[in-house]
C-alpha cells in the first residue's frame, strides 16, 4: 500500500510505522509511565454515538467554523508536534502547505526543526506558533518578536509539561538527551533505508529553527538541543502568564487546560482561547481524558472564548463527537504526522483529506448540514446504562 491508497488514518499509521526506524516511531507513539492515556484518549470517543435526524436535505453541507474572527474550511487544524522534521525532512513546511491547501490552521511547535520565518513564508495566513517559553525571558520575548514579525497572530502556550515527561519507551531506546544509541537500535534503523537515505542526504541530525539563534556561536544540532533543554520546560506560573499576556498583542491560547478553575482564571487574565488537552498522553499518564473534561471547561468560560480540544482523534466522527460535546474547534497531532511520515506532501494532504471526507460524510449521514449546528442533542451514549460514569451533556450545559 502507498500513502495515496490509504483509506484511513489507521492505514497511514501502518505506513508510517513501516517507514520509520523503530526508535523514531516509538517517539511519536510513546506516552509516559504505563502509557494508558493514549489508548484511553482514542477510546473516549467510542462512548458516544451520533443521533441522526433522517430525511433532512443534506445535499449542501458546511464543515467550516469561525475562530478568532476568521473562517476555516474545516472544524480541525494541525496541532504542534516537535521535531517533525526529524521524522520526515521538511515536515514543518509540508504540514504548513497542507494547512494552506485545506484552509485550516497549522500550529508550528516551538521545538520545530524549521525556522518559524521559513514556515510563515509557506502559509502566512494559516500559521499559529506554539511557544516553548525560555527560562531567560529575553529569549521568549525575541521569539515572540520574530513570529509576530513573520505575521503570526495566534500564540499557543502549552501548560501541561512543567517538568520533563517520564517516557519510559524513549528512555529504554536511548532516545533521551544525551543520546545513547545502542548498536541494536542503529541496526534496526538500517532496515528502513527510505528514511536513512533522506536523513543522510539532508545532512543528518537537524537543528532547531526557533532556538539556533540563541545557542552559543558555532553550536551544532546536538548543542542547540542541549541549550533548548537547559531552558525548557520552564516552570510557568500565573504571573509568567500575565507577563506574556502583556507582551503578546495577538491572540493567546492556552493548551493543556483541563480544570474548570484554571479555565476561569485564564479567562480573567485575558486569554483568548483554550485547548483542552492531555498532550496526547505524552506529558503525564494520569491526566484526565480531554473529551470528558471538555463540558465542564466549556461551562466554566460560558461561551466567552473558544474552547478547543485535542487528543485521540483518528476519524472524522471523532471530530463530530467533540464538536457536539461543545468543542469550538479541534486539533490533531499524530494523524497528520502519520500522513507526512508515510508519504511526504501527498501523505499529509491525504491525512487531512481523509478526515475532511469523513466529517463531510458524517454530517450527511446524521442529517446535520453544518458542523456549526452540532450540539449535545446530536449525541447519545453507546451504552445508555453507563450514563452515570460520563459527563452530563444536555444541550443547556454544553452550549
Ligand atoms: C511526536 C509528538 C510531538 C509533540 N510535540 C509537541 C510540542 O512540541 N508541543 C505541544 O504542545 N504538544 C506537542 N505534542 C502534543 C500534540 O500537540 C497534541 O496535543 C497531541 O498529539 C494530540 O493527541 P493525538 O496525537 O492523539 O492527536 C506532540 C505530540 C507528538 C505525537
Amino acid at each position: 500500500m502507498r500513502a495515496a491508497d490509504a483509506l484511513s488514518i489507521a492505514d497511514l499509521h501502518t505506513l508510517a510505522k513501516r517507514r520509520l526506524p523503530r526508535i523514531l516511531f516509538d517517539c511519536i507513539e510513546s506516552g509516559t509511565e504505563d502509557e494508558t492515556a493514549l489508548a484511553l484518549n482514542e477510546a473516549s470517543f467510542g462512548h458516544y454515538r451520533l443521533m441522526p435526524r433522517h430525511l433532512v436535505d443534506v445535499r449542501r453541507r458546511d464543515a467550516g467554523l469561525t475562530l478568532f474572527g476568521r473562517r476555516y474550511a474545516q472544524p480541525f487544524g494541525i496541532g504542534p508536534t516537535g521535531f517533525a522534521g526529524l521524522f520526515r525532512v521538511d515536515a514543518d513546511a509540508i504540514l504548513a502547505r497542507s494547512a494552506l491547501t485545506a484552509d485550516i490552521p497549522f500550529v508550528l511547535s516551538g521545538a520545530s526543526v524549521a525556522r518559524p520565518e521559513a514556515v510563515a513564508a509557506v502559509a502566512p495566513a494559516h500559521l499559529w506558533y506554539h511557544l516553548y517559553a525560555a527560562r531567560d525571558p529575553a529569549i521568549s520575548a525575541d521569539i515572540m518578536r520574530r513570529v509576530s514579525g513573520a505575521g503570526v497572530e495566534v500564540l499557543v502556550l502549552t501548560v501541561d509539561n512543567p517538568v520533563p515527561a517520564k517516557r519510559e519507551r524513549d528512555i529504554r531506546n536511548g532516545f533521551a538527551l544525551p543520546l545513547r544509541l545502542k548498536p541494536s537500535i542503529l541496526l534496526e534503523a538500517l532496515t528502513h533505508p527510505g528514511w536513512v537515505i533522506d536523513y543522510l542526504r539532508s545532512g543528518g541530525l537537524p537543528g532547531m529553527g526557533s532556538w539556533a539563534d540563541y545557542a552559543p556561536p558555532g553550536a551544532g544540532p546536538a548543542e542547540i538541543g542541549q541549550f533548548f533543554r537547559s531552558h525548557s520546560p520552564s516552570i510557568q506560573d500565573w504571573d509568567d502568564l500575565a507577563r506574556m499576556r502583556a507582551q503578546w498583542r495577538g491572540r493567546l491560547v492556552l493548551k493543556g487546560i483541563q480544570n474548570p478553575d484554571d479555565a476561569r482564571r485564564a479567562l480573567a487574565l485575558g486569554v483568548d482561547g483554550i485547548i483542552v488537552s492531555n498532550h496526547g498522553g505524552k506529558a503525564y499518564d494520569m491526566l484526565p481524558l480531554p473529551l470528558f473534561s471538555l463540558p465542564a471547561v466549556k461551562a466554566a468560560v460560558g461561551g466567552r472564548i473558544p474552547v478547543m480540544l485535542d487528543g485521540g482523534i483518528r476519524r472524522g466522527s471523532d471530530i463530530l463527537v467533540a464538536c457536539a460535546l461543545g468543542a469550538d474547534f479541534v486539533f490533531v497531532g499524530r494523524a497528520t504526522l502519520y500522513g507526512v511520515v508515510a508519504g511526504g506532501q501527498a501523505g499529509a494532504d491525504g491525512a487531512v483529506a481523509i478526515l475532511a471526507d469523513e466529517v463531510d460524510r458524517g454530517l450527511a449521514m446524521i442529517g446535520c448540514p453544518a458542523v456549526a449546528d452540532l450540539d449535545a442533542r446530536w449525541l447519545t451514549q453507546t451504552h445508555p446504562g453507563s450514563a452515570a460514569t460520563l459527563p452530563p451533556f444536555d444541550a443547556e450545559t454544553v452550549r
